[in-house]
């Protein structure tokens, strides 16, 4: 198995590139920017981590990069595809098969069994889930759910939920995973097993992750943390080399004065 970042070959293509990228939002009869002019790339098999405080624009820039949101202004590739390139139909297409997802709130359907949810993606992509058994169950004994899998989400821990969502969000093998504040509703505890399952994922699988928090105890793993703050990205901040020092990331944000 080819070891992480530090090894990625520099010619590769990114897995995602994001150029000028503004969305503007109507407050007050103004056009506010809440995302200013972010470009960034993530080369296959990198963890990046965007920090930035509340209402700093961290979920609005996701939802771009997701092809869930358009920006005003800017270009998004993932895996090669402009997301620009067409109409909502072109992003879901590519989101469904390039994208893995996760949320704060999980958003798991309470009416399905663990496997059922996880297995959903295969099934809204047409393919039978029974020809996905063995990978299927892999993936469930990576994110240690696999005693859970006939269970309803209303029987399962936070963490419990949050460990089955990223499952979910990777049975169609994409090779990005883009997650919004995912320890945000777990105990702290929780939080740290499903950080360390998403370095885990990256070693094992290969996908490439972008995780925006507000937690430096989160950012601290990942490969790379950048600061986003107003909307925009503190190039020149950028931490790279990691997993880091959480108190190297609280220097780097007093420093920044966010
Ligand atoms: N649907 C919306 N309509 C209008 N303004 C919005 C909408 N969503 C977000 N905003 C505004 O855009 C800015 C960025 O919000 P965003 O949710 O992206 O921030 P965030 O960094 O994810 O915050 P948090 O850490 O609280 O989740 C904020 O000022 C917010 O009030
Ligand atoms: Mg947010």
């Amino acid at each position: 198995m080819t070891p992480p970042s530090e090894s990625v070959a520099v010619d590769h293509e990114p897995v995602l590139t994001a150029r000028g990228v503004f969305r503007f939002r109507e407050a007050e009869g103004q056009q506010v920017p809440t995302v200013r002019d972010v470009s960034l790339q993530l080369a296959p098999r990198e963890f990046l981590t965007i920090m930035g405080p509340s209402g700093s624009g961290k979920s609005t820039l996701l939802h771009i990069l997701a092809g869930l949101e358009r920006p005003s202004a800017g270009d998004v590739t993932v895996a090669g595809v402009d997301l620009g390139a067409g109409d909502e139909e072109h992003r879901a297409a590519v989101r469904r098969s390039k994208i893995g997802f996760i949320f704060q709130f999980f958003h798991l359907l309470p009416d399905l069994s663990v496997v059922e949810n996880v297995t959903l993606p295969l099934r809204i992509l047409g393919q039978n889930p029974r020809r996905h058994e063995g990978r299927v169950a892999s993936l469930l004994d990576l994110l240690g759910v696999a005693g859970l899998r006939d269970r309803r989400p209303a029987n399962l821990s936070g963490g419990e939920m949050q460990r089955v969502s990223i499952a979910r969000a990777l049975v169609t093998q994409p090779p990005l995973l883009l997650a919004d504040e995912p320890t945000g509703n777990l105990s702290s505890k929780a939080g740290e097993e499903v950080i360390g399952l998403l370095r885990s994922v990256r070693d094992q699988l290969g996908t490439a992750i972008l995780l925006v928090t507000h937690n430096p105890r989160d950012a601290a793993a990942a490969d790379r943390v950048a600061f986003l703050h107003d909307g925009a990205l503190r190039a020149d901040a950028e931490l790279t080399g990691g997993p880091f020092d959480v108190a190297d990331v609280f220097r780097r944000l007093q420093e920044l004065g966010i």
